[in-house]
């Protein structure tokens, strides 16, 4: 499956910018306020890989990545697959003992594309989303 980007935890997404500059990614378009998840999300890429920063916003409140604010460090959280049909795709690898953490869902910050997180031991949080035409 094509990767459609590289999902990383961050504290700031501000500082983190700076870094990932430094190792030729270029800023793809403005932060997203994803509300429904308190995240901001800034996509950057280097022309054939993409990678997405995604910081809590209110730490006060719940967040996909709260959790991970308690460590030193940012960290890779999920690797994101492409597919052309995420209904599918979700049955066929819960038949193979990936377990769904966020059922199909609209991504602000994907053009409204459905988007769903799973999750297997042997993979960590994986995420779908569905590109049609793929
Ligand atoms: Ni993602």
């Amino acid at each position: 499956m094509k990767v459609h980007h590289i999902g990383i935890a961050v504290k700031s997404i501000t500082k983190a910018v700076k870094k990932y500059e430094l190792l030729g990614y270029k800023v793809e378009k403005e932060i997203i306020w994803d509300k429904q998840r308190n995240i901001n999300i800034l996509f950057m890429t280097n022309g054939t890989e993409r990678i997405e920063l995604i910081e809590t916003v209110d730490i006060s409140m719940e967040s996909p990545v709260k959790n991970l604010l308690y460590l030193k460090t940012n960290m890779m959280y999920h690797i994101c697959f492409e597919t052309n049909d995420i209904i599918k795709q979700i049955t066929q690898l819960q038949s193979q003992g990936f377990v769904i953490i966020n059922k199909p869902d609209k991504a602000p910050a994907c053009e409204e594309k459905t988007v769903a997180f799973l999750f297997s031991r042997e993979t960590g949080v994986i995420e779908l989303i569905e590109v049609r035409g793929n």
